[in-house]
């Protein structure tokens, strides 16, 4: 059976960070199998009784998912040839190769989940799922009701017709405007093309949220694990009970 330091187990149930499970491991809250433990690299396994203010904390993941809210000028890549800082280079965990859950580009910020979960990942980006990704974007100009019934019918765009998308102003900003866009495929620059393709070129962009796993507070740069409650808004309740994931 795998064998855990109690700081990863800790990180992994969703309690804390590893840095904060390390402070609360030190602060003498935490006991295994009834004996008080201080030690952050104690090892446990899934079968030790582990809890944290009285309270039984259990690990059924052993692989890490975590969900960042990425800045402009980060590229979402595991590396670069060039030296540009990657999305992996802002969540270092010991012992752990992440990868980017499909992409956002450098010159986008938002949410983006990484993980070492293959089968994970394949659930997330596979086109057969159609996953929703929900994005704000400031385009150049005031879109009307007819401009936004062309991408909910779809958009043909130089690869083919986009699956229909949608499309809402959400507020208005002087002579331009913020289109909150939903798609479910993840071609290249896809919200891009499709808003300049009905004549709105997009000034900045934001993913907000992927599935109904929102970004919610997450400061620009933050990070934190997935807790339970982010796989069900991402698969729903009844598919992250069937999924090992979570
Ligand atoms: N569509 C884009 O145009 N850019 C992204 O980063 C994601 C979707």
């Amino acid at each position: 059976m795998e064998e855990f330091r109690l700081q990863k187990f800790l990180a992994h149930s969703g309690v804390a960070s590893r840095r904060a499970a390390e402070e609360i491991i030190a602060s003498g809250k935490v006991f295994v199998n009834g004996k008080r433990i201080t030690d952050p690299a104690h090892k446990v396994t899934a079968r030790d009784k582990v809890t944290v203010d009285g309270k039984t904390v259990t690990v059924t993941r052993t692989k890490t998912y975590i969900i960042l809210n990425k800045p402009l000028g980060v590229l979402s890549s595991a590396s670069d040839d060039r030296g540009r800082t990657c999305v992996t280079d802002l969540v270092k965990i010991e012992n752990t190769r992440l990868y980017p859950v499909g992409r956002l580009d450098y010159d986008t910020q938002g949410i983006i989940l990484l993980t070492d979960d293959g089968d994970f990942m394949q659930r997330v980006t596979h086109p057969k799922y159609e996953t929703e990704k929900t994005y704000e974007a400031l385009v150049k100009g005031e879109p009307t009701e007819e401009d936004l019934g062309k991408l909910r019918a779809g958009v043909e765009l130089d690869d083919g017709l986009t699956l229909p998308a949608k499309a809402d102003v959400i507020r208005f900003k002087g002579p331009n405007a913020v289109v909150k866009i939903v798609i479910r495929e993840g071609r290249n620059r896809q919200v891009r093309r499709m808003l300049d393709a009905v004549g709105f070129p997009v000034l900045k962009l934001k993913r907000t949220s992927i599935g109904g796993l929102e970004l919610g507070e997450l400061r620009t740069g933050a990070w934190r694990h997935m807790k339970h409650r982010d796989f069900e808004a991402l698969f729903g309740k009844n598919e992250a009970r069937k999924l090992k994931f979570g």
